[in-house]
């Protein structure tokens, strides 16, 4: 059974007071059956650590370097992330893919650091708009997987989320509809059955992101192959993000 696992992406929002106040307004409210996390912008996360100490909230990171340490002015290293108490760390963005260029084998690299320092990637895939019009949802996003999973064994696979969030519905408002989501989680999990094996693909959780809301989590969260949200602007909120985190309830 895949324990469902509702992530917040705070993108670069929230200051370290918000931070605190957000954290004692969902503290003690969580769930025992949902996986509540929050990825925080780095300045952050040392303050959501402290304040999120003896909860279920799980702590994120937003990216993290593919070194551990070394020459690589304003990156984050997955060592210290795992020193500092930080448990998942997204990675593969649209935004850093579109901003800062990041490609499927950085990607890559950056998971096998997590695996090598004990953290756990949350890698998000997603087409463009142009890329669902002309047809090729399924291709790319396949080649997405392929090139961030390359190299890493299965055991790291069934520990790995897989997001996917299709780019025209991110920040948009715009939700891809719960048929659409599902078709492309199912083909995310057929691509790592065929890569690895059917186990593995049933372990790893799928996660859909693209203005996931209070209002439309159930209906996702309830197809087959959707194990989760991440969650940008309805995470923002000590409250939405709690109504998501008990959308079952
Ligand atoms: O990482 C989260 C996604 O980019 C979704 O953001 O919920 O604001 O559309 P959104």
């Amino acid at each position: 059974m895949r324990k469902p696992i509702i992530a917040g992406n705070w993108k670069m929002n929230m200051n370290p007071t918000e931070t605190r106040e957000f954290v004692e307004g969902v503290k003690g409210q969580l769930s025992d059956t949902v996986e509540a996390v929050i990825a925080a912008p780095a300045l952050d996360l040392t303050t959501l650590i402290d304040a999120a100490k003896g909860s279920a909230l799980a702590p994120a990171a937003q990216d993290a370097s593919e070194f551990d340490a070394g020459a690589y002015t304003g990156q984050n290293s997955p060592k210290v992330l795992k020193e500092i108490g930080t448990k998942y760390v997204i990675l593969g963005h649209s935004e850093r893919r579109q901003y800062q260029h990041e490609t499927d084998a950085e990607v890559n690299a950056k998971a096998k650091a997590l695996f090598r320092n004990d953290l756990l990637p949350i890698i998000c895939v997603g087409e463009t708009l142009e890329q669902r019009e002309a047809g090729q949802t399924e291709d790319f996003v396949a080649t997405q997987v392929e090139g961030a999973l390359t190299g890493l064994t299965a055991e790291q696979v069934k520990n790995t989320v897989i997001a996917y969030e299709p780019i025209w519905a991110i920040g948009t408002g715009k939700t891809a509809s719960a048929e659409q989501a599902q078709a492309v989680c199912a083909h995310i999990r057929a691509t790592v059955a065929k890569l690895y094996d059917q186990g593995t693909s049933d372990a790893l959780r799928i996660q859909y992101g693209g203005s996931m809301k209070p209002a439309n989590v159930k209906e996702l969260m309830a197809q087959p192959d959707i194990d989760g949200g991440l969650v940008g602007g309805a995470s923002l909120k000590a409250d939405s993000f709690l109504e998501l985190v008990h959308y079952n309830d």
